[in-house]
């Protein structure tokens, strides 16, 4: 099948194409990449994209491209909706004018939002964002049911929880596990946003799960994708919560090292707590996580 893979250099992007060998791909992204058959092309440039995909002529899509801050997107937000819906509306024009409708498309566990129950979330449990980012990602859904409806695209949409288990190197680390490893190796001292949350210890708790095992789930999708058509929305989770400070103290007895700790204000558009409940995406897909946190936190240490 031919593949044509956005956000290419981004962390999930960079660690997927060695699952996709039977395959002919072909990769685009913003930032530089050393993968083959690679073009520099920023979704926001819908001629170029539009010539790229008359180019490659792709069966199906990957669309991975987005800035995924919640923090920097509170701040930026100009850059979310450009980036984020303006970009993902041009990838599906883009389609349209080579007849490709098959897509698989990265959304997040940010637009349920407003989440102060440890209840594991469902696909069909209400999407509230409380970040520009999750509601950019939530903006992105509305526009892929409706391509579905009218144009009768085939269309997976994950909603992953935390993608961890490695870095990101394309850019300063903006996710929990990096910043406390990267913390730690430098000495420097780390802030906790904010101890006040209804949780067990007080600091957020996050579904942390590994890039291999998305990846995995990706190559079920396309799989799936081929024999099946319609919209399919699935959670991408592990159903265990660890909280701020769950994670650095198993960060601390992975690398036997102390962490520097500074309390500091809550940063906005965090829930208290985003867990999955990933069960649609077993019986479906047969999909679940193998890697353990402890994993995780082994693999981005290895990669620091
Ligand atoms: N945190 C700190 N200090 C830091 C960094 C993070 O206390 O220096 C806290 C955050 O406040 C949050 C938790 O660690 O409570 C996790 O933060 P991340 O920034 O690592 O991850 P988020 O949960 O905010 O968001 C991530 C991705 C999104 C994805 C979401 C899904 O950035 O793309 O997980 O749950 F949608």
């Amino acid at each position: 099948m031919k593949i044509l893979i956005t956000g290419a250099s981004g962390f999930i992007g960079s660690n997927l194409l060695p699952y996709l060998t039977e395959h002919e791909i072909l990769t685009i992204d913003n930032k530089p990449s050393n993968s083959p058959n690679f073009n520099l092309i920023d979704i926001t440039n819908y001629d170029a994209l539009v010539k790229c995909f008359k180019d490659f002529s792709p069966d199906l899509v990957i669309h991975l491209a987005a800035l995924i801050s919640v923090g920097e997107s509170e701040k930026e937000p100009e850059k979310y909706y450009l980036h984020n819906l303006q970009g993902t509306a041009n990838v599906l024009q883009a389609m349209l004018q080579v007849n490709c409708k098959k897509i698989i498309f990265s959304s997040t566990a940010a637009l349920y939002g407003n989440n102060d129950s440890k209840k594991a979330l469902c696909e069909n449990d209400t999407s509230q964002p409380q970040s520009v980012y999750g509601e950019t990602k939530q903006y992105c859904e509305e526009l892929l049911k409706n391509y579905y409806i009218i144009f009768n695209f085939n269309i997976v949409i994950f909603r992953f929880f935390n993608a961890a288990g490695g870095m990101d190197h394309h850019q300063v680390q903006m996710h929990l596990i990096p910043i406390i490893l990267q913390s730690i190796k430098n000495k420097k001292q780390f802030n906790i946003f904010g101890n006040d949350y209804p949780t067990g210890d007080g600091t957020c708790v996050r579904d942390y799960i590994h890039v291999h095992d998305l990846n995995n789930a990706i190559v079920l999708a396309i799989d799936y994708l081929h024999k099946n058509q319609g919209l399919h929305i699935f959670n991408l989770g592990s159903n265990t919560g660890y909280s701020v400070h769950n994670i650095i103290s198993k960060c601390q007895a992975i690398t036997g090292q102390k962490l520097d700790i500074n309390i500091a204000a809550r940063r906005p558009g965090d829930p208290a707590y985003l867990l999955a409940d990933a069960s649609k995406a077993h019986e479906i897909l047969k999909w679940q996580a193998s890697k353990s946190i402890d994993d995780i936190i082994r693999d981005t240490w290895n990669e620091l």
